[in-house]
């Protein structure tokens, strides 16, 4: 107890501490926050949102300094489509993530150069990047033509890639790629999957594939399994199940509803008082559903819940330290692309907008 009143007191003295450097920057600083992000954090943030929502925030900023607190690839997508004199900061560069980190550009161009003994890549193949990759990937995808989605947006890329070309190559979540090319009603016989680690010899079914998915998962959303949505099922009876579309194709179909952070927020607060869901996503949003919506009941569909260990490394100091930072005329954690890095992954996140047909 003593311990729980001595951490509310150094919490509320950082908060005090952000507040004020905010009130000293105004309108120069925009602090945005990930959904999955610490309670604390996400209360200091102008803004909370989704991968899509941050990223279109931060494109309209007119802000001086972005200060994102999520995870990297997040901070470097505002870095690539920030205005020139605007610069992103992270309060921590170590925030990584298992999706961004399973696929790099070396790897891609050995998979490429491979495909290319099967199809002809420079006519047949286009690439989707989600987000969740750095941007050394997003521009070598913009320079095939590709685009980038995000779990929001990955449906509405999708079928635009698959309108340009025979076939798609969608990385590097495998399990976002197959439950988005299903909702498309392309079946398990149309997409192969790509694994980096042991490229096969036999390229025929790349051949015969209209999705080609890169081997990787995010090891948050993978620990949901079927039996999970069994058990919740039946130790809460009624209980509705939403999950996001990382999860497991087979955790997927059994699921009531899916979609991205968002639309998980946007699913549980839009249901009648009394209504029960399981959520399929990370432990510290779904905590917070709870706590926001006590007319519900919101659990996990974990056992136990699991959590993103990158996006909980983000804590009050990391930003306050950032934020006096940039009072003493420093940018501490600033994200920098290179411009013929940036230049290529721009194109691949403009054809996302393209493709939602909403120019951003
Ligand atoms: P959203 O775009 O749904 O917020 O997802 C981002 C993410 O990293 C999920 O694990
Ligand atoms: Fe990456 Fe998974 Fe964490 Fe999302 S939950 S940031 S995909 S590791």
């Amino acid at each position: 107890m003593a311990h729980q009143l001595e951490v509310e007191r150094l919490s509320h003295s950082w908060i005090e501490e952000i507040e004020a450097t905010k009130r000293r920057l105004g309108d120069e600083l925009l602090i945005l926050a990930h959904h999955y992000q610490r309670d604390e954090i996400v209360k200091v943030a102008d803004f909370r949102g989704d991968s899509l929502e941050l990223a279109r925030r931060a494109a309209a900023s007119s802000a001086h300094w972005i200060t994102f607190c999520g995870v990297h690839f997040m901070a470097e997508t505002a870095a690539i489509l920030a205005r020139p004199g605007q610069q992103v900061l992270i309060p921590r560069a170590d925030a990584g993530c298992f999706l961004a980190h399973s696929v790099d550009r070396v790897q891609l161009l050995d998979a490429w150069e491979r495909l290319s003994q099967a199809i002809d890549v420079e006519r047949e193949l286009l690439p989707v990047a989600y987000v969740n990759t750095s941007a050394e990937v997003k521009a070598f995808v913009g320079e095939r033509g590709g685009a980038c989605c995000t779990s929001s947006s990955a449906g509405k890329v999708l079928a635009w890639a698959l309108a340009r070309a025979p076939k798609v190559f969608f990385l590097p979540d495998q399990h976002l790629g197959r439950n988005t090319a299903h909702a498309l009603g392309i079946g398990d016989a149309e997409i192969a999957l790509w694994d980096p680690n042991y490229p096969p010899e036999d390229l025929s079914q790349f051949r015969r594939a209209r999705v080609i998915l890169w081997r990787g998962a995010c090891n948050v959303h993978v620990r949901f399994l079927p039996e999970d949505v069994t058990r919740v099922r039946k130790e809460h009876p009624g209980v509705r199940v939403v999950v996001h579309p990382e999860c497991r194709p087979e955790v997927v179909r059994l699921a009531d509803e899916v979609g991205s952070t968002s639309h998980i927020i946007r699913v549980v607060e839009g249901s009648p008082p009394g209504a029960g869901w399981a959520v399929g996503t990370e432990h510290r949003l779904v905590a917070r559903l709870a706590k926001e919506n006590p007319d519900k009941k919101v659990v996990s569909l974990g056992d136990p819940p699991p959590y993103c260990a990158y996006m909980s490394l983000i804590r009050l100091p990391d930003l306050a330290r950032v934020l006096s930072g940039l009072l003493s005329g420093e940018e501490p954690g600033l994200v920098e692309v290179p411009e013929e890095v940036a230049g290529p992954a721009r194109a691949a996140l403009d054809r996302m907008w393209e493709a939602l047909d909403d120019g951003r």
